[in-house]
């Protein structure tokens, strides 16, 4: 019977009375035949179990191994040595299963480098960093249906396999079931999607938005959380071919709502984090501070990163339009020094050295960017009377650049079957789509978080591969 147990986190937090508990987890370390960290994931923190001096025969504590899952009963009792309230004296210790020092690859004396952890996926929750970054993960998932659900936001699952491409950016990766050398084609030597699965041509969703506007229609607001995929090969430290995002979508809300909803949710998930992870929070800003050592003076931030996390809290975003963030672009003395790799211009869709000068050197907080060239954005957003311009919201945040996208949607049929007709897509297959501005289309907005990038920026780490679990990525698709 496993029951019995009590988790680690509980067993920390008791006050030790001599009660006789039973504790799993995995050894983590086992110093001088008597001490054993032990750790089952539920906290940062170990239990230290004390075995008895001459308690076990030699035989047995060999094979006591850091990695090897035990389980112990003993007696909780108040620690005689530095750094914990109790411990457990262990009366029974049994190995549930052994690991072998030669072969386990997890050797956390030598404390092995991120990029080696990423190898080992498979058994990097074990470390510290691992294990704060993902019950952090976790508490932001569950803040996030938390936020929503104490509004009033319906939970819509859109689906992951479409026919649109929701971006019009064409970054899909399709699915079939067509034998991919020798499919049918069709008289001009095309391939003839008729005949695969799902009769027509398909692919991972981009972004659960067109489905959700669908549902902000008789809902009045829902939101999306799920996975969705991108093919765009950039190899960068924030960009993943498979990322989690959270798409609220709201009827009767214009740009500004929308903007008051998206620094809120920030906020919030920010909030609770705190409230809710301060130990993994302390943790990884501490492992922050020891890496910002390393950098020089003039790279390393100002702020430590709970320092940074109240400090968004506490602080409103900056609101400006897009043509004041490139005038202070092209004001700024990296411009006239031609520290930029990149043109500046109106026009330009800003690059992320762009990006995180506005943050990170003239603002020094989140920015909400609004009011972008049409040009550069997606087809369904609003457009603005001067012609040039969207009804576009990005915000940007120091260290990351864009965590959210979002627009106040065009509601208008017209206006919306012209602009798509200018961006090749096609309005035939979208016909439901522009049915909701058929019947009773109303002012709707949302926007799109990207969870991973969310966790980049409460977590303080800089590799996106290292907030989700099985990073996906050009090249990468192991475990
Ligand atoms: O700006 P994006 O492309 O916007 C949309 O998909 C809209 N449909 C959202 C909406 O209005 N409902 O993506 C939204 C966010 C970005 O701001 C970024 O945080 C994240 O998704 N994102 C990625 N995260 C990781 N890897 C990638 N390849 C990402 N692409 C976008
Ligand atoms: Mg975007």
């Amino acid at each position: 019977m496993f029951n019995t147990r009590v988790k680690v986190k509980d067993l920390l937090a008791a006050e030790p009375q001599s009660q006789q508990v039973t504790a799993m987890g995995w050894v983590r370390t086992f110093r001088n035949n008597q001490f054993i960290a032990l750790n089952d994931g539920s906290t940062n923190s170990n239990l230290q179990v004390v075995v008895a001096l001459g308690s076990h025969d030699e035989a047995f504590l060999k094979r006591i191994t850091p990695g090897a899952s035990l389980k112990v009963t003993g007696e909780l009792v108040p620690s005689l040595g530095k750094g914990q309230k109790s411990e457990l004296k262990a009366v029974s210790l049994e190995i549930l299963g052994e690991c072998n020092p030669e072969k386990y690859p997890l050797q956390l004396k030598n404390r092995p480098s991120l990029e080696y952890l990423r190898e080992i996926a498979h058994l990097r929750f074990r470390t510290n960093t691992f294990g704060a970054v993902f019950r952090i993960r976790h508490t932001l998932a569950f803040a996030v249906h938390k936020f929503f659900n104490e509004r009033g936001f319906v939970y819509l699952h859109t689906p992951i396999i479409t026919a649109s491409d929701a971006e019009g950016a064409g970054e899909m990766f399709r699915v079939t079931t067509l034998p991919f050398d020798n499919p049918p084609r069709n008289g001009d030597g095309t391939v003839d999607f008729r005949e695969d699965f799902f009769g027509r041509s398909s692919n991972l969703t981009v972004s659960g938005q067109l489905e959700g506007e669908l549902g902000a229609m008789a809902f009045s607001e829902i939101y999306t959380f799920g996975p969705t995929f991108r093919a765009e090969n950039s190899n960068t430290a924030r960009h993943l071919a498979e990322f989690w995002m959270i798409e609220p979508e709201m009827a009767f809300h214009d740009l500004e709502d929308n903007m008051n909803l998206a620094e809120d949710f920030i906020r919030y998930l920010i909030g609770y984090t705190m409230e809710h992870n301060r130990e993994d929070l302390e943790f990884l800003a501490q492992r922050l501070a020891d890496e910002e050592k390393q950098k020089p003076q003039a790279e390393r931030s100002d702020m430590g990163l709970i320092e940074k996390l109240e400090f968004v809290v506490n602080n409103r975003f900056e609101r400006i339009t897009y043509t004041e963030a490139i005038d202070i672009l092209l004001q700024s003395p990296a411009y006239k020094k031609k520290k930029f790799q990149y043109e500046v211009k109106w026009g330009i869709d800003m690059q992320s050295e762009h990006e995180r000068y506005l943050v990170e050197k003239h603002f020094k907080k989140p920015v909400i960017v609004t009011g972008y060239p049409k040009h550069i954005k997606a087809f369904y957003m609003r457009q603005n009377d001067d012609g040039k311009t969207v009804a576009a919201m990005d915000i940007l945040v120091p260290g990351i650049g864009e965590i959210v996208g979002g627009s106040q949607r065009e509601e208008r049929l017209e206006k919306l079957e012209t602009r798509m007709e200018e961006m090749h897509i096609p309005t035939e297959e979208m016909w439901w789509y522009l049915d909701t501005r058929r019947f009773g289309a109303v002012p709707h907005a949302g926007f799109g978080l990207g969870f991973e990038r969310m966790m980049l920026f409460v977590t303080g780490m800089t590799n996106i591969r290292d907030v989700i679990a099985f990073p996906r990525t050009p090249k990468s698709a192991e475990f």
